[in-house]
C-alpha cells in the first residue's frame, strides 16, 4: 500500500487536482503516526527554528514584529533592481538560466573576496565556496565534520538558527557563557580541559564574534587572540560566522578571527543577506582545501549549485560599485533604529530588566527577572500584536535563557519600534507587578542603563579570574 492509498483510506481520497501539503499546516499526531515507521532516527532530534515558526504569526499586518532578523529590503532601490535584472535578461539570459559550478562562479568568488577585504581579510578564491545562504554553509560544515555524539561548542546564547543544525547532525552541543566581551575564553579552556580528561575533543567551536545574534555582543580583540591561540594549540577548528561585521554603528573595527589566525584552524562563513538581500540566498564558506573538498561533495548532494540567477544579480550589483555606499546607508538607518529601541527600552521596560547595547548588527538581548518565562510572555505579547524571540530558542536544551528575549531593530520603522517596545514593556511590567503583589517582594531596582563607557550590560557577572 502506498502512502497515498493509506491517506486515501484514512481521510477520504483527495479531490481531483487537490494538492496535499504536509508542511504549510502543522501535522497532527495522527498524521505523524501514519509515517512514523518511515522516519530516519535523526528526525527525532530535529528541532524547528523558533524564528521560522514565529514568522507565520508575525506575517499578519497588525503585528509589530521585533522577532525576525530581517534586514530592511525596502531600502534597495526598485529601479536599480529592475535595471540589473533587465541587463541580465538582455545580455546573459541563457547563462543566467543555466546550472553553474558547485563551488560557485569565479566572478562571484572574486566579489566575495572584495567583501572580505573590506574587513581586512584576503582569502585565496580557491578556498571559497558559494553557498545558498550562510545557513547552508553551517549545515554543510556540520554535515562534513559531525558524527552523532560528536562535541560541538558554541556561545550561550547562540544563533537560534544554528540550534536546528547541530541537532540535525546529532551533535552533543556545549554552550559557553558570554559577558560584555563575548565568549568567556577561560570557561572555554575549562570545558576543553574537561573534555580532554574524558578523552574527547570538540569537532569545532562555533562563534559569531561580531555583533552576535542574538546577544549583540562583540568578542574583544584580546579574547579573539586567545581563541585563535587555543584553536592552534589544541588543534581544534573554529567556525567564525560573520554576517554583521560590516554593519557597525560606532567604534573601531575588530579584526575577524580568520584574519588573526590565517585560515588553518578557522573556517569562515559569510553572507550577502544582511548587506544586500536575504532573498537572493547567497552566502559562502572559506576553508582549508581538504575541508573545502568535502564541503563541496556535501553541496553536490544537497543542491548541485547555488542559484545561477542570484549569482548573476550579485555580480551586476558589485560591478556597479555602489555597494559600500549602500552598506553605509543601511548603517545610518539601523543606527537610528537601534537608538530608538534603546531609548524605548529605557522608557518602557521596568527597572528590573537589563539589556545589551550593541555597537552594530541587528539585535538587542534583554533579560528580565528570573520568575518571568519569556515563552509564556510571548503569548501575552502576541495578544497585544507584538512579537519577539524568546531566549530559550538560543539554547540547545531550551532550559536556559527562559527569562531573556531577542529584539530586532532592523526590520521595523522607528515609530513601530517605539510602539512595539511600549507594548512589550507593558506586558512585562504587568508580570512584575503581579509577581510583586503575590509575593509582596519588592526587589531593589537593578541598573537598566549600562555603565559609562561599557559596550553592553554584562549578560553574566564577570568571572573573578578575568
Ligand atoms: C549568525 C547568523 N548566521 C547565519 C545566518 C543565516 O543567514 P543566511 O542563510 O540568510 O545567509 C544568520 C541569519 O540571520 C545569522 O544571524
Amino acid at each position: 500500500m502506498t502512502i497515498d492509498d493509506h491517506l486515501g483510506q484514512g481521510r477520504g481520497a483527495p479531490r481531483t487536482g487537490e494538492t496535499r501539503r504536509m508542511t504549510g499546516a502543522r501535522s497532527t499526531s495522527r498524521d505523524i503516526e501514519r509515517y512514523a515507521d518511515l522516519f530516519a532516527q535523526r528526525t527525532k532530534v530535529m528541532r524547528s527554528s523558533a524564528m521560522r515558526d514565529l514568522m507565520a504569526i508575525t506575517a499578519r499586518p497588525e503585528v509589530i514584529s521585533l522577532a525576525g532578523g530581517l534586514p530592511d529590503t525596502s531600502t534597495f532601490p526598485p529601479a536599480t533592481f529592475a535595471a540589473q535584472m533587465t541587463r541580465i535578461a538582455q545580455e546573459s539570459s541563457a547563462e543566467a538560466l543555466q546550472y553553474g559550478p558547485t563551488e560557485g562562479f569565479g566572478e562571484t568568488k572574486s566579489a566575495i573576496r572584495m567583501v572580505m577585504e573590506a574587513e581586512g581579510m584576503s582569502p585565496d578564491t580557491a578556498d571559497i565556496i558559494v553557498t545558498t545562504g550562510g545557513q547552508q554553509a553551517l549545515d554543510l560544515i556540520a554535515k562534513t565534520l559531525v558524527d552523532p555524539g560528536d562535541v560541538v561548542i558554541c556561545e550561550a546564547p547562540t544563533y537560534p538558527g544554528a540550534v536546528p543544525v547541530f541537532c540535525s547532525y546529532e551533535a552533543e552541543t556545549h554552550q559557553v557563557a558570554m559577558d560584555d566581551e563575548g565568549m568567556r575564553i577561560d570557561e572555554l579552556e575549562a570545558l576543553c580541559d574537561w573534555l580532554d580528561a574524558a578523552g574527547r575533543k570538540p569537532k569545532f567551536i562555533y562563534s559569531v564574534p561580531s555583533f552576535q545574534n542574538p546577544a549583540g555582543v562583540t568578542l574583544s580583540l584580546e579574547r579573539r587572540r586567545r581563541l585563535v591561540e587555543l584553536a592552534r594549540r589544541r588543534e581544534v577548528l573554529v567556525v567564525e560566522d560573520n554576517p554583521y561585521g560590516l554593519l557597525r554603528y560606532e567604534g573601531d573595527p575588530v579584526p575577524p578571527l580568520y584574519q588573526l589566525e590565517g585560515g588553518d584552524y578557522v573556517i569562515y562563513v559569510g553572507t550577502l543577506s544582511k548587506i544586500l538581500s536575504p532573498g537572493i540566498r547567497i552566502g559562502w564558506a572559506v576553508a582549508p582545501p581538504p575541508v573545502m573538498e568535502k564541503i563541496a561533495l556535501g553541496k553536490q548532494a544537497t543542491d548541485l549549485c547555488t542559484s545561477t540567477l542570484a549569482q548573476y544579480f550579485a555580480l551586476e550589483y558589485f560591478a556597479e560599485g555602489g555597494w559600500r555606499a549602500y552598506i553605509e546607508s543601511l548603517c545610518e538607518i539601523y543606527r537610528a533604529r537601534r537608538d530608538a529601541m534603546l531609548e524605548a527600552l529605557e522608557r518602557h521596560f521596568p527597572p528590573q530588566a537589563t539589556w545589551t547595547r550593541p555597537g552594530g548588527g541587528l539585535f538587542v538581548w534583554a533579560t528580565l527577572p528570573a520568575y518571568i518565562d519569556t515563552s509564556d510572555l510571548l503569548a501575552k505579547a502576541l495578544r497585544e500584536n507584538v512579537a519577539f524571540v524568546p531566549g530559550a530558542a538560543a539554547y540547545v536544551d531550551g532550559a536556559e535563557g527562559t527569562n531573556s528575549m531577542r529584539l530586532n531593530f532592523s526590520g521595523s520603522t522607528e515609530a513601530e519600534i517605539r510602539e512595539g517596545v511600549r507594548r512589550i514593556g507593558a506586558v512585562v511590567s504587568a508580570q512584575v507587578e503581579l509577581y510583586e503583589t503575590i509575593t509582596a517582594e519588592h526587589r531593589l531596582p537593578q541598573p537598566a542603563a549600562p555603565q559609562p563607557g561599557a559596550d553592553v550590560v554584562p549578560l553574566r557577572p564577570p568571572h573573578k579570574e578575568e
